[in-house]
C-alpha cells in the first residue's frame, strides 16, 4: 500500500538522521574536554544509539516486506545484503565505546577528578571514527540499491 510505504520510508529516513545525530554528537563530544558533565552527556547520548538502531531495523524490515518493491526485491540483492552487513559492522563497533562511556561515567561520578586513560580514550576515538566513516557509506549502497543495482 502506497501509504504504508510513504509512512514507513518517512520513518526511515527520520531515524538514519537521528542515527546519523548520534554518532557525530560523539564524534564531537569525544574531542572536547572530558569533564564529568561532558562524560554524563556522551553516556546519555550513546543510550540513544541503541534505541534508535532497533527502531530502523523494524521500520528497514517493515520496508523489505510492505514495500512497494515486494520482499524479493531485496532479499536476492547483494548491494542490500552489503548494506545489512555494514549497518551489523557500525553496530558491533559501536559496543566498545559503549562500554567505555557507561565505565567512565560511572568512575566519573565516583571521584570528579577522574580521567579516562590515554590509550582507552585513543581506542575510543578511533571506534567513532570508523564507525562514522562506515555510516557514510550505508546511503550509498541504499541509493544503489533502490535503483536495481545488485540484482
Ligand atoms: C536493518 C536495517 C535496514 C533495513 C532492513 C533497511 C531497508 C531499506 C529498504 C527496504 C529501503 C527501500 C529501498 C527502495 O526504495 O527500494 C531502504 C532505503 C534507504 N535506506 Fe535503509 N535499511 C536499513 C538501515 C538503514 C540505515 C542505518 C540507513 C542509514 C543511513 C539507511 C538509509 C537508507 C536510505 C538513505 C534509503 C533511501 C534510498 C533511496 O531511495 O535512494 N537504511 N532501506
Amino acid at each position: 500500500m502506497e501509504t504504508t510505504d510513504l509512512v514507513l520510508t518517512i520513518l526511515h529516513h527520520l531515524l538514519a538522521f537521528s542515527l546519523a545525530g548520534v554518532i557525530a554528537a560523539e564524534f564531537v563530544l569525544i574531542r572536547n574536554e572530558l569533564t564529568p558533565g561532558t562524560l554524563r552527556r556522551l553516556a546519555r547520548v550513546d543510550r540513544h544509539y541503541g534505541m534508535l538502531a532497533v527502531l530502523i531495523i523494524l521500520v528497514g524490515i517493515g520496508r523489505v516486506f510492505h514495500g512497494l518493491k515486494g520482499w524479493e526485491f531485496y532479499v536476492y540483492n547483494w548491494v542490500f545484503w552489503v548494506k545489512m552487513a555494514i549497518f551489523a559492522t557500525v553496530g558491533l563497533l559501536s559496543i566498545v565505546p559503549t562500554i567505555r562511556f557507561i565505565s567512565w561515567n560511572r568512575q566519573a561520578t565516583a571521584s570528579p577528578a577522574f580521567q579516562p586513560p590515554g590509550h582507552e580514550l585513543a581506542s575510543v576515538r578511533r571506534y567513532i571514527w570508523l564507525e562514522a566513516l562506515l555510516f557514510l557509506a550505508i546511503p550509498a549502497f541504499a541509493a544503489a540499491m533502490a535503483r536495481g543495482y545488485g540484482l
